[in-house]
């Protein structure tokens, strides 16, 4: 092979099901995020010829070698002479989707590697034809949950994949880990069985968790946290009607509720592994506390995490300031710590670039940011280092990303939460008709648009605007 990248490496997330799953298998939608638990996979070029696998955390080979064989089937080429290893930060005991989450990074891997650069839906294709080689059933959502990351509903096979706003400060998801083994193909080979024989039965049962799917989407999109804990309930009425449940998951799930939470269901394929339940701050620890004392353990991770991304190229030792809800200095932490824990409030900046037509700058980000990589964001968006003032950070960052100092006028401050994060952000405004000079190792590429156009833009799912830009243009008005 000609034109090789030297080494290159994939990082992907694992994922829970919130809503949908068994009907998946059937085409109706589901809803699914990432968690925060990831795997790496990085491939160097080698002098000895063939494909060295060295996998520590990653007991089942098969989906490297399915991952690597349905790529060379695809594009008609030979991996060779290359090593591949993988890291993962995932439980020994519940992986969230560890076979997807390396077979997604492995694709992602050598499609970079061999510059045939797949685009999301070839790779979404090529992922799930390779699980499916090796386990024979499943609809794929959770490869195109690590490939996407975020919170998406999904149809099977990619055919709708849409990204959600998860909408829901105050209240967050707990997972509980039942600590039975499941094994979800013959799980839902049982299910195909049954369908079989019960068909009539069983397709109401799909089609009600397909309606269901479709409510969540929008009380998740609303910040309904207590229609979505009523969805929850009788999504897992259905599965306890198909057969999945199983005691212990009952247990988890009862006393959950007891404690406080909105809603609770299994998550996954059921008869084990685990359960979700949505609860409010103030019950997350009685909720935490009641799952532990039945016999669960709780999972903590993060929902709506970044899907698969090149390894960072962020400097994860940064220092950042950490503040009040009132933003008083608090003290420094790093962008590593700021970046993963919701109760470190950060200081953060974005500034919207006017043309003189009333049109705003937009940048791509680039695929090795280590959040919302190849999302589009405002014109330049950055956190305050220790040391700068909120200007300070607006001056470095415009110059930094776009090459330019332009004077800014401050137009809005809000606290604004992320799944994992917590920023104060301050937007400022600016006027420019340009030129820019990007910064290619942070922005793919800047671009203007008209209202008119970003509205157009923003109901095509491909295109993917950050949660905190689009928070940013509703409070200057331009969405
Ligand atoms: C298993 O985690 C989820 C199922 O819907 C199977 C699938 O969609 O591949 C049961």
């Amino acid at each position: 092979m000609d034109n090789l990248q030297k080494t290159i490496s994939i990082s992907a997330p694992g994922k829970l099901l919130l809503f949908g799953e068994h009907a998946v298998v059937y085409g109706y939608p589901c809803i699914v995020s990432s968690v925060s638990d990831r795997l790496t996979v990085t491939i160097y070029e080698s002098e000895k010829s063939g494909v060295e696998i060295q996998t520590p955390g990653v007991s089942d080979q098969r989906f490297i070698h399915a991952a690597i064989q349905e790529f060379e089937k695809r594009f008609s080429l030979k991996i060779d002479h290359c090593m591949l290893s993988t890291s993962s930060e995932f439980s020994s005991s519940f992986g969230f989707g560890s076979s997807s989450a390396v077979t997604v990074a492995t694709m992602k891997a050598l499609s970079l590697f061999t510059r045939k650069n797949l685009s999301q839906k070839e790779l979404i294709d090529a992922c799930h034809a390779s699980v499916l080689s090796v386990q024979g059933v499943g609809s794929g959502f959770d490869v195109a949950s690590s490939l996407y990351g975020g919170t998406i509903l999904y149809e099977f096979g990619g055919k709708r994949i849409e990204l959600l706003l998860m909408n829901l400060p105050g209240y967050s998801f707990v997972v509980g880990y039942t600590g039975e083994k499941a094994d979800t193909v013959s799980i839902v080979k049982e299910v195909a069985e049954k369908r079989e024989k019960y068909t009539e039965k069983v397709d109401r049962i799909f089609q009600a968790i397909g309606d269901i799917v479709l409510q969540a989407k929008t009380a998740l999109e609303d910040g309904d946290a207590t229609r979505l804990g009523i969805l929850l309930n009788y999504n897992q009425e259905y599965l306890r009607d198909l057969g999945v449940s199983s005691e212990k998951l009952e247990i988890l799930i009862s006393v959950s509720k007891k404690a406080g939470a909105l809603g609770a269901k299994l998550s996954g394929a059921g008869r084990g592994d685990c359960m979700i339940a949505l609860v409010s701050n103030e019950k997350k620890s009685a909720v935490e506390d009641a799952i532990e004392k039945s016999g669960g353990t709780v999972m903590r991770v993060f929902l709506g995490v970044d899907g698969a991304k090149i390894a960072s190229t962020d400097n994860q030792e940064e220092l950042f300031i950490v503040v009040d809800k009132n933003d008083e200095v608090i003290g420094y932490r790093s962008r590593a710590d700021c970046h993963s824990d919701k109760t470190l409030i950060h200081r953060s900046l974005d500034v919207v670039i006017f043309n003189d037509n009333g049109e705003i700058l937009l940048q791509k980000r680039s695929m090795t940011k280590d959040t919302r990589p190849g999302y589009w964001g405002v014109s330049v968006g950055g956190h305050v280092s220790k040391g700068e003032t909120y200007e300070d950070a607006a001056k470095r960052e415009m110059k930094e990303e776009l090459g330019v100092v332009l004077p800014v006028t401050t137009a809005e401050k809000f606290l604004f939460e992320y799944p994992h994060e917590t920023e104060i952000d301050v937007v400022f405004t600016a006027n420019s008709n340009g030129p820019f000079t990007p910064n290619t190792d942070e922005i793919d590429e800047v671009k203007f648009f008209s209202k008119n156009e970003l509205s157009r833009k923003l109901l095509d799912p491909t295109f993917k605007l950050t949660e905190l830009s689009y928070e940013c243009l509703k409070r200057i008005k331009f969405l």
